[in-house]
């Protein structure tokens, strides 16, 4: 039974809620040991996972109590940065629903996300050197490649907060929905992506988020997938004229 995160186990998907009430879902060490179990599901049984935050937000940011406390050796350790590093592996795709804040380590787990919609609430920023510290976990490089260097800059060294109309202008979310649409609208996408050949967003995950790209993995990927009895069916029924 989790503590901070209401988790919901769907056929074809995971729904994961972040809940610390009073605290704006801030990720702190019982989270990220949950979120690392929800990770290990979706590891065994590979499924689509949809984020979101309770009571309007979405995080606002790791436990600052607890970072307080954190040394060299916890920073080493690499406590969220890790945990965000499973989340951009997991074998299907993520979608983070934000509604509100999403700041700090809660950006950067937005970020990690393959995909971002957002309610009109929503703000993104990482304050991290207000505090004297860094956005070590991902931000300082996965918001450059979603938005830029330019940007990336302006939220990372001058306190920029990018809300919902910034973000969907920047292509940091796909879309802006209304509060009480948001996870309807998530649960769409997810729809979408569901009805593709799991095997097939699997390997076009992997060979996307390959560093450098390079056209043999495109080939050896597409080799698995058309061997694949999957691919062969689909085919059969778009000739038949069957669309999906
Ligand atoms: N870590 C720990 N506690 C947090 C937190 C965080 N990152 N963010 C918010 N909280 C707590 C507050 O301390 C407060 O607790 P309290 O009621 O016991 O005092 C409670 O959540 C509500 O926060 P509050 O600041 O009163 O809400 P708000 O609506 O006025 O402001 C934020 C919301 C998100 C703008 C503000 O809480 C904030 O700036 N949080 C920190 C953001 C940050 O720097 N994140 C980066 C961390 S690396």
């Amino acid at each position: 039974m989790a503590e901070t995160l209401q988790v919901e186990e769907l056929d074809d998907r995971v729904v994961v809620t972040l809940r610390r009430p009073g605290s704006r879902n801030a990720i702190n060490a019982a989270m990220v040991r949950e979120l690392h179990d929800v990770c290990g599901m979706l590891e065994d049984r590979p499924r689509l996972l949809l984020l979101t935050g309770d009571d309007g937000t979405f995080a606002a940011g790791a436990d600052i109590a607890e970072l307080r406390e954190r040394g060299r050796e916890q920073a080493l350790q690499g406590i969220n940065s890790r945990l965000f590093d499973r989340i951009a592996r997991l074998p299907l795709p993520t979608l983070a629903a934000v509604d509100g804040y999403a700041l700090g380590g809660g950006a950067e787990l937005a970020y990690a996300c393959d995909l971002r919609i957002a309610s009109p609430t929503a703000v993104f920023g990482n304050p991290e050197p207000g505090l004297g510290i860094l956005a070590a976990a991902g931000a300082c490089w996965r918001l450059r490649d979603l938005v830029g260097a330019s940007v990336a800059k302006q939220v990372l060294l001058a306190g920029r907060r990018l809300d919902a109309d910034d973000a969907c202008r920047l292509g940091l979310v796909a879309e802006v929905v209304p509060a009480g649409e948001l996870l309807k609208r998530a649960h769409a996408l997810l729809d979408r992506m569901a009805r593709s050949g799991p095997l097939a967003l699997r390997l076009t995950k992997l060979v996307a988020d390959a560093p450098g790209g390079h056209p043999v993995t495109d080939d050896l990927a597409q080799a698995i997938l058309f061997e694949s009895d999957d691919k062969r069916s689909r085919m059969d029924a778009f000739l038949a004229g069957e669309r999906r």
